[in-house]
């Protein structure tokens, strides 16, 4: 990596909004999932040199297994307002960032706008769907309540036991796989170079972009307490002769307290998800998270039972203490972005904008200032240094596995 030629000025390291290195021309991005790709391709594309390193781009780790919802409001909690405003702020750049990469790319990147909907099963469930809706209400964002016959009007496949919900159409979602195999075309054709070989020291560049997914605690002294993996397992199902079609919306779901969603993919295919669970680097699929993945997936859209199961996998989500992702300087030349835990589909655009401001020594979006690492790292430190890791996101497909937790 080449030495900085100047300190950043540091009236600006916690604001998010500051150049790097002057007069840069490399990036070293370590990290080939959904972030690490539209970095690079959003700064290949504005004319920064660029290397990804990773062995397996765009083909494993969590992105490969994400459910792909694009869903700041069915996934907000209250009191992480800003994880919401992060959110809505990414997910108002999707339609302008899935249209340039398909044509960047040649390729349709799978953004889905039918929206989604969320139900409650017994009364306990439908008290958290009605303090969603408060809650949403409360910060101006659009819910409508839907009851049992509009609810099954709209969705036909839902199952009888479902009465309650709340449609949420600006809540989007995008076929993680289509999104990365764009993301793969569209940084090929911008120029980007593949590093295939793991990172064991810093790669030569002028910046380093640290966008490996859970694996980014492994790769940088700040990095090391913020950023765990939570298991998450999924399921994909498609839709056999005869068997009622799957939803059109995204469908979010609390059964008996836990949440699941299902999210349609083209040809009558479904992601069925998530468990989360912290447990490490553990990453089998367990015979117990596909039980309750199941369970309560049919409950909702009893026709899931006959549908064919094509794949059970499991990903770790990169999550940070306050669930705010990490986007900015860690020291003069490297920057992270990782951190993202449930939300690295929907946080692409956003994330790919603040970076490729970084490089340009332009402020990030203010959206994006809460995420400055500084906020958890305690701001500048001299001894960072790239260290041996695993730059490939942790995820494997297996065929069955354990328990799962909501
Ligand atoms: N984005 C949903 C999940 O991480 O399960």
């Amino acid at each position: 990596m080449a030495t900085p030629t100047v300190e950043p000025d540091p009236g600006h390291a916690g604001a998010g909004s500051v150049g790097v290195v002057p007069d840069i021309e490399s990036v070293a991005v370590v990290g080939g999932g959904v972030i690490g790709l539209s970095c690079a391709w959003r700064a290949a594309a504005a004319g920064f040199h660029v290397t990804v390193h990773d062995p397996a781009p765009g083909s494993s780790g969590a992105s490969h297994v994400a459910g792909g919802m694009l869903a700041p409001v069915t996934e907000a909690m209250p009191g992480e307002e800003d994880v919401l405003a992060l959110g809505s702020a990414s997910l108002a750049r999707w339609p302008e960032f899935a249209a340039e990469l398909g044509a960047a790319a040649g390729c349709d990147p799978g953004l889905r706008t039918e929206g989604t909907v969320a139900v409650a099963l017994d009364p306990a469930d439908r008290a958290e769907l009605d303090r969603l809706a408060d809650y949403l209400r409360r910060i101006g964002r659009e819910v409508e309540v839907l009851r049992g016959r509009e609810l099954h009007r709209a969705e036909p496949a839902l199952g009888p036991a479902v009465r309650h919900g709340l449609s949420v159409p600006g809540d989007l979602a995008v076929d993680n796989r289509a999104l990365l195999a764009a993301l793969l075309a569209g940084c090929r054709r911008a120029g980007v170079g593949f590093e295939p070989a793991r990172c064991e020291v810093a790669p030569p560049a002028d910046v380093v972009v640290l966008a490996a997914g859970a694996r980014s605690g492994g790769l940088h002294p700040r990095l090391r307490e913020a950023i765990r993996p939570v298991k998450g397992e999924i399921l994909r199902l498609r839709a056999r002769r005869g068997a009622l079609p799957p939803p059109s919306r995204t469908v979010r779901a609390v059964v008996g307290g836990r949440r699941c969603y299902v999210v349609p993919r083209d040809g009558g295919r479904v992601v069925l998800g998530a468990t989360q669970y912290e447990v490490g680097f553990d990453d089998d699929v367990t015979a117990g998270g596909v039980r309750a993945l199941l369970d309560d997936a049919e409950r909702v859209l009893p026709a899931i039972a006959e549908y064919a199961l094509e794949e059970s996998a499991a990903g770790l989500r990169p999550g940070s203490p306050d669930n705010l992702p990490l986007i900015g300087e860690l020291e003069p030349g490297v920057l992270a972005a990782t951190g993202h835990h449930r939300n690295g589909m929907l946080l692409a655009p956003l994330t790919a904008d603040a970076v490729q401001a970084l490089l340009r020594g332009v402020p990030v979006p203010a959206e994006a200032r809460p995420a400055d690492p500084a906020r958890l790292t305690g701001g500048q430190v001299a001894c960072g240094q790239v260290v041996s890791g695993d730059a490939s996101h942790g995820s494997h497909r297996h065929s069955q596995g354990e328990r799962s937790e909501p």
